[in-house]
């Protein structure tokens, strides 16, 4: 496994790669070589290096090094210069990485504050029940649902409802990291451990003494970072990379993953006994199309959150986008009811939201059924009969005569349940 920053080298002589290569390697940086810009922008593309050295112009390879900071050398230059002006570049990464964690926590922070999650839809009511109870517990817990779903919701309401509540929050994205940094960010690292570690630094499993440490996207974990974190379960202590002594560890932890871990487990990818360290409590979100009885709850919630942070007043809700709204699929879930909320408050002029504010792939003619032929959960017939009410209006650009002889009824009929809907005071 690599601690060693990894480093591309691009020159068009294959002499230099060599004298490079040696030089680098000898230094600690996991080295690896292109010939000549064409290879070196292919070698970019896969799996992007901490550090790109290079005297080609390679168009396109800016971006390529996402967030990269850029160092110039003179030619000629000595093996020093160049090796410290590298080592440089690591530890400013490593610093960048560090940086962006600890602004998302801050931000993070800054957003919550206990607010029960929204819901009453039975499969929603069982999960705040089952969070609930295990609060007060020591357990781990394992949130697993799709993206978007609220899993981070759930893990902070486990939190704030514990005896750690006062402990702080950590969390981090197992995903967002590379394997090398990850664990310096979990277990810490001792100065001099590898190449950018300048200093000493704590981890997060000891930073998050008496609190709960939320590890998100654990499915990403490599098998080798799952090793050490299974020891970290089982011994209660951790040992920081390059270290020898361990640092007891005092933490509730808390993970997610949006992936299918059993079927990671049958393919390999994912460890069976930490599966079972992680997986003392089970909890299932269940997607946002099984819930359909949350969506108005939500988006009233959203409407006043938005408002609220816009220093308005609340957007109403046309009916046909209710409508919309209501029959969707949401593959994002309530993430995506959020952003869809919040890009059709500042598209809307007015003070109601209508069909043509929303994203287009609500209002697309739905190609599936309303009802699949074997659904995990039926929607009841008064969501399928408004959704389907409402997309016929809208088939019918918004005539309601037109859309009464589509549907069968009588107009009268229609304008009853329309304003029914209007009415829908959320429970
Ligand atoms: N039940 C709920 N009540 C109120 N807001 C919710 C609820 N569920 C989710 N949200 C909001 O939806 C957004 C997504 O929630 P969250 O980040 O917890 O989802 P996630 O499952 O962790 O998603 P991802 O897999 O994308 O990380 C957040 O802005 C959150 O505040
Ligand atoms: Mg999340």
């Amino acid at each position: 496994m690599s601690q060693q920053p990894s480093i591309l080298v691009v020159d068009d002589e294959m002499g230099i790669l060599d004298v490079l290569r040696i030089l680098l390697k000898g230094e600690g940086f996991d080295v690896s070589t292109a010939q000549g810009g064409k290879a070196g922008l292919e070698a970019l593309k896969g799996n992007p290096p901490d550090i790109v050295l290079t005297d080609i112009k390679m168009p396109g390879a800016i971006q390529a090094v996402n967030q990269g900071a850029f160092y110039y050398i003179q030619k000629p230059f000595s093996n020093d210069d160049l090796v410290a002006i590298c080592r440089r570049a690591a530890e400013q990464r490593l610093l960048k990485a560090e940086n962006k964690q600890l602004k998302q926590e801050i931000r993070r922070r800054e957003r919550s504050g206990l607010v029960k999650p929204l819901g009453k839809a039975r499969a929603f009511q069982d999960v705040l029940k089952l969070a609930e109870q295990v609060a007060p517990t020591e357990s781990t817990v394992l949130i697993q649902g799709e993206s978007g779903t609220g899993k981070e919701v759930i893990a902070r309401y486990i939190h704030e409802l514990s005896a750690r509540a006062d402990g702080g929050f950590f969390s981090l994205n197992c995903g967002a990291l590379p394997e090398s940094l990850l664990e310096s960010e979990l277990f810490g690292h001792v100065k001099g451990s590898f190449t950018g570690a300048v200093r000493d630094k704590q981890g997060l499993f000891a930073a998050a003494r008496g609190g709960t440490f939320f590890l998100d996207e654990i499915g990403e974990m490599s098998p080798a970072t799952q090793v050490k974190l299974l020891r970290v379960l089982q011994e209660r202590e951790a040992i920081p990379v390059g270290g020898t002594e361990a640092i007891p560890v005092d933490v509730r932890v808390v993970a997610a993953t949006n992936r299918d871990l059993e079927e990671d487990i049958k393919r390999g990818r994912f460890r069976t006994d930490l599966y079972y360290r992680l997986n003392v409590i089970a909890i299932h979100l269940p997607p946002l199309r099984e819930r359909r009885d949350d969506i108005q709850i939500l988006w009233e919630e959203f409407l006043s959150r938005i408002a609220k942070e816009r220093d308005e007043q609340p957007k109403a809700l046309a009916e046909e986008a209710k409508g919309a709204l209501l029959a969707y699929d949401w593959p994002g879930n309530v993430r995506e009811l959020e952003n869809a909320l919040e890009r059709a408050v500042v598209l809307s002029k007015s003070t109601t939201i209508d069909l043509a504010a929303l994203p287009d792939k609500l209002t697309e003619r739905r190609a599936e059924p309303l009802v699949a032929e074997r659904p995990h959960v039926n929607p009841t017939l008064d969501v399928i009969e408004r959704a389907y009410i409402t997309w016929v209006l809208q088939s019918e650009g918004g005539n309601k005569t037109r859309a009464a002889e589509v549907l069968g009824i009588d107009p009268s009929t229609l304008y009853r349940k329309l304003t029914r809907y209007e009415g829908d005071v959320p429970g």
